[in-house]
């Protein structure tokens, strides 16, 4: 039997109270969610949705996946919270599986650490990168999204710092603190996809390079696939750009929070090009299907073996927390005895021929992008450019509601599917790998009636909304 809520008081509570991101409160709508399974998801008026955007594609295996929930029912068991000072069953069992059977004995991954978001997991690399290489300089893509912090490790106090090995007696801060040191490096668009030859987003990138001088850049920062700005980047960028870094001698740190643990249809989305191998990857999200909040660094050989034999003064309370990596556990064992990879191929093949298929029918459809359950669509106007001018600089001002993919959110909610995008003119499709191809295809019809009202808007005239 359903339990009833008085959802009234707690709308009430939660527009009084609840401190809100996004919308302002004049403008805010009250959308509550009352349960969550499998891939749908049911709100507080009973409306129910295919939740083909994984929340913030991020619960990769669905909501309540029951070898997720079974493993942390058991270790609630046991277990609270442990300090990290300290090992537990699920810390170590975790961390196994990660690095080695995920990742492979013989990958270049050494060792990984567990937090408790994938903000803390890019910081914690970002001041690895700097601590290993001792510069400042982090370089990182326009478009790209790697957390919302900063502030925390500029407190005076413990922060990071590192007593090298062989020399207990010596510190070492953190270069650059506080941190002054980001430097962005064009995202690997547009003009990459009409280029010949070098593409001009490496190009421009080794300029920067050379005007800050190498010997002041720790490392470069990027997403295989940007997720914010959802842009799948051309063949030869990350090779093209992991070169560049291993010629001047800087670090690769891969941020594969949202790509990570089989979103684009392999373990990790640097695993679509061959011969490639980070320093540090930052993931998150994928890893324990967000039953719980995480992130988690894997550091190359080299480098966990030179953290390792220091004394770092590093951590946060959650680091390790057991429950969290008992999530961990359920999540990638599950994945592995199912195959899951290749399920997320499989659907992602049969989600991307749908897409293509809707192609011909719609002008407003633009460039699709992605692998594996993570698909882009980015959204043109008659004249064949992005219906928003700013497109993806857009600083989220003006009308909203007239943003093409906050129209697409809304056509699609109606029709019983959860799915929109953050960017005004990028649609982001990245259902659970659970998904099943009646849930793709009810996306889809769902997404031709969003797509019809998008072509009558925007499409023969080449109107575009005013943003701001
Ligand atoms: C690529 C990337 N890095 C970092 C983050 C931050 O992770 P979290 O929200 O878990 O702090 C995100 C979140 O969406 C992300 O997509």
């Amino acid at each position: 039997m359903t339990e009833r809520r008085d959802w009234s008081q707690l709308e009430r509570w939660d527009r009084s109270y609840y401190l809100h991101s996004t919308q302002a409160a004049a403008e805010h709508v009250f959308t509550a969610v009352d349960s969550m399974d499998g891939n749908y998801f049911t709100l507080s008026d009973g409306t129910r949705l295919l939740d083909f955007q994984s929340q913030l594609i991020s619960d990769s295996m669905g909501h309540r996946h029951p070898a997720i929930h079974g493993e942390l029912t058991r270790a609630m068991e046991r277990y609270g919270h442990v300090l990290f000072g300290m090992a537990n069953e699920y810390r170590a069992r975790a961390a196994k599986l990660i690095v080695e059977d995920v990742l492979g004995p013989n990958s270049w991954a050494g060792r990984v650490r567990i937090f408790a978001s994938g903000t803390d997991a890019v910081e914690c690399a970002t001041n690895m990168a700097r601590l290993y290489t001792r510069r400042t300089v982090i370089l990182t893509q326009a478009h790209s999204f790697h957390g919302m912090t900063m502030g925390s490790t500029m407190m005076r106090g413990y922060r990071n710092n590192l007593t090298p090995q062989g020399d207990l007696s010596a510190v070492q801060d953190v270069p650059g603190f506080p941190p002054h040191g980001y430097i962005p490096i064009p995202p690997p668009e547009p003009e990459d996809y009409q280029a010949s030859g070098t593409l001009p987003s490496i190009i421009a990138t080794e300029q920067i390079l050379r005007a800050i001088g190498p010997e002041n850049i720790a490392g470069v920062i990027t997403e295989p696939m940007l997720g914010g700005g959802g842009t799948f980047p051309h063949k030869d960028y990350m090779p093209a750009l992991v070169a560049l870094a291993r010629k001047y001698g800087i670090l690769w740190i891969d941020d594969e929070v949202i790509t990570g643990f089989g979103r684009l249809g392999e373990w990790f989305g640097y695993q679509h090009w061959s011969g490639l191998a980070p320093d540090l990857l930052a993931g998150g999200k994928g890893v324990n299907s967000c039953a719980l909040p995480v992130g988690v660094v894997i550091a190359n050989k080299a480098i966990s073996d030179h953290f390792e034999r220091a004394r770092w003064w590093s951590g946060s309370t959650w680091d390790g927390h057991p429950l969290v990596c008992a999530t961990i556990v359920g999540n990638l064992e599950y994945m592995l005895a199912n195959n899951i990879i290749q399920q997320v191929r499989q659907r992602g093949a049969y989600l991307k021929e749908r897409l293509d298929g809707l192609k011909p029918k719609h002008p407003s459809i633009g460039r699709i992008s992605g692998r594996g359950l993570f698909q882009v669509i980015d959204l043109i106007n008659g004249e064949g450019k992005p219906i928003v001018p700013e497109d993806r600089f857009s600083a989220f001002t003006g009308d909203l509601g007239e943003h093409p993919n906050v129209i697409v959110y809304k056509e699609m909610a109606n029709r019983g599917v959860f799915m929109g995008g953050f960017t005004p003119n990028t649609l982001k499709l990245g259902p659970p790998f659970t998904v099943t191809q009646d849930d793709i295809d009810l996306a889809i019809d769902a997404l031709d009636a969003a797509l019809d009202v998008i072509d009558a808007k925007f499409g023969k005239t080449g109107a575009r909304p005013r943003s701001n």
